[in-house]
């Protein structure tokens, strides 16, 4: 029987278009303020894609950059997936534009869709692929548009969202100590209208008065998803430290996904974890849903915050609801 591989994270990479939405715009086309916005989510910024770029686009910059990272080339790339609820088309798949842009033809492609949640969901099958020695390595990617699902006359969802996308390269590494040592996903299907597109795929399709009516943009309770949020962010990090047997105190960096900075902040509060420790930029970008988790990553270490041996833990919770976790001794 084989032994199944560590797993190490041998390359970062993230990211975003040059245009920035500020709240002033946001001021400009709905009854909204600028401290409004910031006292009750934390936004100050975030970004735009222009209609040349699509999520395949951000997608294969993040990757360049996880891959020069990590000194690999996209041929040595053995898989790919590719976390996002905005992809190109239908069909096929987002991660196979990712495939043909960097020319990583050696690859397989394969997209997860899991909202907020599809980061944690798409990292741990990328361990599970590459801790089973199925693939050598595995680019994670995570991307989306949000801006162009986001509902510009909705004042309590469009201030949110923003468009970004970041890499993780996954390799088998057995020397060393890093490894991928524990995840969790889960979902309630009974939570699905709490966070919608309602229109556009096969239960409702796409009309010019269902489009006239917004329906093919979000839709959100956010009071709900607000609390649910939080009870998860709290319950996913116990979990994570009771299965590897540790106390908060024992996190080196906590990644969440970057919902609502109150959120964050009242989860850490509970917790117990000082926000030295829990990366954030939400105040930069806003929600990019599957990417804030790669981007923060990302950011991280490149700003030496994430470093080899830290216990390093992601959490994200979004439409579904879906929920999960992934931990890792980086
Ligand atoms: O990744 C998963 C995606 N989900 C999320 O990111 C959302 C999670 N939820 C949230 O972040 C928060 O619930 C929101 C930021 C969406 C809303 O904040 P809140 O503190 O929960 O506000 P609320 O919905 O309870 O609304 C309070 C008031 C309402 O007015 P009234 O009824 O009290 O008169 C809203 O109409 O704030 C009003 N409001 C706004 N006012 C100014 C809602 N949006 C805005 C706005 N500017 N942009």
């Amino acid at each position: 029987m084989r032994t199944a591989a560590k797993v190490r994270i041998a390359g970062t990479g993230s990211y975003v278009p040059d245009r920035i939405l500020d709240n002033e715009y946001f001021t400009r086309i709905v009854d909204t303020s600028d401290a409004w916005i910031i006292e009750r989510t934390g936004v100050k910024e975030r970004r735009i894609a222009p209609e040349s770029q699509c999520t395949s686009d951000l997608a294969a910059e993040a990757a360049r950059r996880a891959l020069a990272a990590a000194g690999r080339t996209p041929q040595d790339v053995e898989l790919i997936i590719l976390a996002t609820s905005t992809p190109d088309r239908i069909v096929p798949p987002t991660s196979v534009y990712v495939q043909k842009k960097l020319e990583a033809w050696n690859a397989g492609a394969v997209d997860h869709i899991a909202a907020c949640s599809g980061y944690v969901y798409a990292l741990s099958s990328g361990w599970n692929y590459v801790a089973n020695r199925q693939v050598r390595n595995c680019l994670v990617i995570g991307s989306e548009l949000l801006t162009r699902i986001a509902n510009y006359t909705d004042r309590s969802t469009c201030i949110l969202f923003g468009d970004a996308a970041g890499a993780l390269l996954l390799e088998a590494a057995d020397d060393g100590s890093s490894d991928i040592l524990y995840s969790k996903l889960a979902a309630d299907g009974r939570g699905e209208h709490l966070i919608i597109v309602p229109a556009g795929g096969t239960a409702l399709q796409l009309t010019d008065e269902r489009r006239a009516n917004h329906l093919d943009t979000i839709q959100m309770q956010g009071r709900e998803v607000y609390k649910f949020a939080i009870t998860k962010f709290v319950e996913l990090i116990q979990d994570a430290v009771k299965a590897l047997g540790v106390t908060t105190e024992a996190i080196d960096a906590l990644i969440p996904h970057q919902v609502n900075l109150r959120i964050i902040e009242s989860a850490a509060d509970k917790l117990k974890i000082p926000m030295s420790k829990i990366i954030v930029n939400i105040d930069r970008y806003g929600n990019t849903s599957a990417a804030s988790i790669p981007v923060a990553i990302d950011e991280g270490v490149r700003a030496g915050r994430i470093q080899r041996g830290h216990l390093v833990v992601a959490v994200a919770f979004g439409a579904g609801l879906t929920w999960g976790s992934v931990a890792l001794r980086w």
